[in-house]
């Protein structure tokens, strides 16, 4: 049997000051994902666009629910809103710690509503086959 996997798709809002540039904090992001998240299993991708957040995380239950725990706790983005929490049989992003995606093109509504998780999902993996394709 495969081990239990859960999936957890959020949006939020950075606080960032909207002078201030967006890349160190999204460079700071990154680097912790990809230094913790191979350690506790957990996979995903992230997406940043229009000051918003999305982010998807995979991996055993426990393992994010704890990192996303922390994540909602982080004083960076506001306004966290859980989208999908849902146990699928394969991952959606394996080969990633945490891949990243810039100004997706991505309704603005999608970001904002439930039941946008569906069309979140397919457009950020639409995206990351893109840039796999692109460095191949
Ligand atoms: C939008 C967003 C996404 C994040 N995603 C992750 C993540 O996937 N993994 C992670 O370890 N930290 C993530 N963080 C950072 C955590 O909130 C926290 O700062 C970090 O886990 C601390 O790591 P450290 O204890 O190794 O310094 C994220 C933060 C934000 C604002």
């Amino acid at each position: 049997m495969q081990p239990a996997l859960r999936r957890v798709i959020y949006v939020s809002h950075t606080v960032t000051d909207p002078d201030e540039p967006i890349g160190p904090v999204l460079a700071s992001i990154l680097t912790a994902a990809r230094r913790n998240n191979p350690r506790i299993g957990v996979t995903g991708a992230l997406l940043y666009t229009a000051r918003r957040f999305a982010q998807v995380l995979e991996g055993p239950p426990e393992a994010v629910e704890a990192i996303f725990e922390t994540i909602q706790c982080d004083l960076r983005h506001d306004h966290v809103t859980v989208l999908e929490v849902s146990a699928p049989t394969v991952r959606a992003f394996a080969d990633w710690s945490m891949a990243f995606v810039a100004d997706a093109p991505v309704r603005a509504e999608t970001l904002g509503e439930a039941g946008g998780a569906a069309e979140l999902l397919a457009m950020l993996q639409a995206a990351i086959r893109n840039t796999e394709a692109a460095t191949a």
